[in-house]
């Protein structure tokens, strides 16, 4: 069977499911609604076992090939964000404030396409899939717990796996891959500086958060520049400043929230103890006091180079080999990455961009829609990689 051929057969009903999940978005750990259609989706395609509230909300449907032979799984995120759609479609959410505008709406539907195609052909198939549907892919928690809940390890134990995200830089019609680090390490720190507070107009008699923090906050912006070797890739952004709340009064304290994206071990080790020392040499020349907290987010996302041969072998299938992009890393995260840390797994991209249809917004603005053919690729590509990884 041609895989493109068998999913556009079914390429309506898939747009409809995509269109359904797009009118009513939940937002992380809140998918209900979604996980309640995927599971009776599931059951209805005659999968030998759907579990349900996995993680809270999350899925998994397995489908027992004819043969016997390896599991592959294929992986979905379901969740939305809050964000109030702009697009003016029929489809358009119905949540006020919540929008599916970073594709999860069509991944959850690929990734259910794939399984009523591969339903459709089971007696022919060596091996088993597991269709994986996770919650809260935003806010970073949805796959540590599936993990952590046994989905991988649960008998048939998943052998490898792979993921897909649509992606707005790239055509509709194409994919995209990088092998190794492909996307950063997310983690969250918050720096607190205090001191005993004062009057405005008697600096001298204090010490001052607000100038420490700002000169934390300079100093800090040295590291990535000053300090990690340029060919290496590191992100520091302090994205919250809090303190002070009169004119005339020196505040006791400063906070100042951030982010750290990193795609190597080492660089981010090196980071976390240039920020201490910059807060240990600042705090102290300003007489001020200081907290810190790091927060380790998912880790880097590193495709196994196996696993991309094989996405590669069926994109040259699927799209044709000279609509295959080799792609830059992306300081983006991705909690995917607990799935890969515990087997051989790779995420691949797929094109959504259709300048002619005015499909150009990125990922998580309240203009972003894909078309009929970023879902079909998705759809065939998630199909033939499992056929491929089954055969070989
Ligand atoms: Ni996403």
């Amino acid at each position: 069977m041609k895989i493109m051929e068998a999913v556009d057969g079914i390429k309506d009903k898939l747009m409809e499911i995509r269109a359904d999940f797009h009118n009513h978005p939940e937002l992380s750990f809140k998918e209900e609604r979604t996980s309640q259609i995927v599971a009776e989706a599931l059951r209805e395609m005659g999968l030998d076992e759907v579990d349900t509230g996995i993680a809270k909300t999350g899925v998994v449907g397995l489908l027992r090939g004819g043969a016997p032979g390896k599991t592959f799984a294929l992986r979905a995120d379901m969740d939305a964000l809050p964000i109030q759609e702009e697009n003016d479609v029929p489809y358009k959410s119905q949540n006020d404030g919540v929008m599916h505008a970073c594709g999860h709406d069509v991944h959850t539907t690929a990734v259910l396409g794939a399984a009523m195609i591969l339903a459709s052909m089971r007696d022919k198939l060596k091996g088993n899939v597991k269709f994986i549907f996770q919650p809260a892919e935003e806010v970073a928690g949805g796959a540590k717990i599936m993990v952590e809940e046994g989905v991988l390890e649960k008998p048939p134990k998943v052998d490898a796996i792979i993921g897909a995200h649509v992606w707005p830089e790239l055509d509709a019609g194409t994919i995209g891959v990088k092998a190794g680090p492909s996307m950063a390490a997310m983690d969250k720190f918050e720096i607190v500086v205090t001191g005993p507070g004062g009057h405005g107009a008697k600096p001298h008699l204090t010490s001052d958060p607000v100038v420490a923090a700002a000169q934390i906050i300079n100093a800090l912006q040295t590291i990535v520049s000053r300090s990690i070797d340029p060919i290496r890739s590191a992100v520091l952004s302090v994205c919250m400043i809090q303190g002070g709340h009169a004119f005339n009064i020196i505040p006791r304290e400063v906070r100042m929230v951030g982010t750290v994206r990193t795609l190597n071990e080492d660089v981010k080790t090196m980071l976390i103890a240039k920020v201490k020392s910059i807060l240990k040499g600042i705090s102290e020349a300003m007489g001020v006091e200081y907290e810190f907290n790091y927060l380790d987010g998912s880790p880097a996302l590193v495709n196994d180079p196996g696993m991309i041969e094989l996405v590669e072998k069926a994109g040259a299938a699927i799209v044709g080999s000279e609509n295959i992009h080799q792609l830059e890393p992306s300081m983006g995260g991705e909690d995917f990455t607990y799935f890969v840390k515990a087997v051989p797994g790779a995420m691949f991209n797929v094109g959504s961009r259709d300048e002619k249809a005015g499909l150009t917004s990125q990922l998580h603005r309240p203009t972003f829609d894909v078309n009929a053919k970023t879902l079909t690729t998705g759809v065939a590509m998630l199909c033939q990689t499992a056929l491929m990884y089954l055969d070989a």
